[in-house]
């Protein structure tokens, strides 16, 4: 089958690669018809999650349809038309029991890299390198998808592909942040980054009740496409101070949940961003935070911050004083997605969440790397790429 490889920093190629075969008795084999580029990615084809192999295929995000079970798979047979969780869980374990599935115990199977760095494994990821388990990525034909009960949901008939797509990671990950940084009704919810993610935040925080969602950017397209598709405020941080603006709009006192959604490469301005890039160009060390520390500096006393964005390691540029003087709470998390997937798939029949505006360049798997040059560059106004192979 055809398939996106990674080939080196920055390299890829669609390429020839073996079928996937039914390897355990609760798999099940997916026909790709969507597949999605994610900021995750990016720190990949960056080369900044150094476990990356020449050839492996990249891809998380998908909705297919399933052509092959195994005798085990209960809930879903051949001819369904189902969207997959990102992360790969067992459905069995402590963490899965209690709702923690991108903590699942049993689903990586190469759990020493993130034990030895973290200090406890990781889920498995697919597309993710061999550190989150190898499996094989969703920018391909066919993927095997392991614990298909827990992993593939059937997608209502009233849901296109290219809504329930995001389904499969981008929704459930905003969602996520709203949801444990425990936004309640009448709170003011700032969101770092307008990609799916942080729309999707948005949009999960004013369902949840926020009165006020206001989400910061630099790139003016994708601000824009957040007022007129989400409906909420926002600020373009090259152009105004970012606190400032932020108390000018909360009477003085911050937001009370702040949800970053801009990851480890994420951009900044001043001399504190300019260390945190040389550091990280010189590989001192992998990740770069200047939209936690803002967001750590702009939240109100007692509020909490919630990272989704993406971080790999060590950072030395943490304002550790900031958080536990000013009483704050920070959560961070991968995506728990089978534990919001159905809810999501529901509201998403019912339009209330909306996600087609972020497929803005829809291409032949054959045309990967030019949608991820897009997508990377931030070029013609992309927000996703979606590949149909
Ligand atoms: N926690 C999870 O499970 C999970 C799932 C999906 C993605 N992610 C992560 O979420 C992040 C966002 O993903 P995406 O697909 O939306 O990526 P994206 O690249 O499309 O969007 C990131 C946005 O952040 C903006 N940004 C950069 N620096 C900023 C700053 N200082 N302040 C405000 N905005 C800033 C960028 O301009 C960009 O628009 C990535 O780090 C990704 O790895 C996490
Ligand atoms: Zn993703
Ligand atoms: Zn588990």
């Amino acid at each position: 089958m055809r398939a996106l490889v990674w080939e080196g920093v920055d390299a890829l190629a669609v390429r020839d690669v073996p079928d996937p075969r039914l390897e355990n008795r609760q798999d099940a084999i997916v026909r790709v018809r969507r597949t999605v580029t994610c900021g995750s990615d990016l720190h990949l084809l960056g080369g900044y999650i150094p476990f990356m192999r020449a050839g492996d295929v990249l891809g998380h995000e998908f909705l297919g349809e399933v052509v092959e079970v195994g005798p085990d798979v209960r809930k879903h047979s051949i001819g369904d038309r189902v969207v997959v969780s990102s992360f790969v869980a067992c459905g069995r374990c402590w963490y899965c029991a209690n709702d923690l599935h991108s903590c699942c115990d049993n689903s990586n199977t190469n759990p020493a890299v993130t034990e030895t760095v973290w200090g406890q494994a990781a889920a498995g990821c697919y597309g993710y390198s061999d550190a989150m388990g190898g499996f094989r990525g969703s920018h391909a034909e066919y993927v095997r998808v392991p614990f298909a009960d827990v992993g593939a949901f059937k997608v209502p008939d009233g849901v296109s592909d290219e809504r329930a797509v995001f389904a499969s990671d981008s929704a459930p990950t905003g969602w996520m942040g709203a949801h444990l940084g425990g936004v309640r009704q009448g709170d003011v919810v700032a969101v770092w980054g307008a990609g799916a993610v942080g729309q999707l935040a948005a949009r999960a925080s004013m369902l949840l009740g926020a009165e006020r969602v206001i989400v910061i950017d630099r790139f003016d397209y994708r601000l824009q496409m957040t007022e007129r598709h989400i409906g909420a405020e926002t600020i373009n941080y090259t152009r105004t101070s970012v606190a400032g603006e932020l108390r000018e709009r909360t009477g003085g006192r911050g937001p009370d949940v702040c949800v970053e959604a801009a990851g480890m490469e994420a951009h900044g301005i001043g001399p504190e961003y300019l260390y945190d890039q040389v550091k990280q160009q010189l590989r001192l060390r992998q990740d770069r935070p200047p939209a936690v520390r803002e967001a750590i500096h702009a939240c109100r006393k007692g509020g909490t911050v919630f990272v989704l964005g993406a971080f790999t390691g060590m950072v030395d540029t943490f304002p550790l004083g900031a958080l536990m003087n000013k009483g704050l709470t920070l959560r961070g998390a991968q995506t728990h997605g089978p534990r919001y997937i159905p809810m999501l798939l529901d509201r998403m029949e019912r339009d209330e969440v909306v996600t087609e505006h972020l497929a803005t360049h829809v291409l032949p798997l054959a045309e990967g790397p030019l949608g991820y040059q897009l997508f990377k560059e931030k070029q013609d106004e992309c927000v996703r790429a979606v590949f149909t192979p």
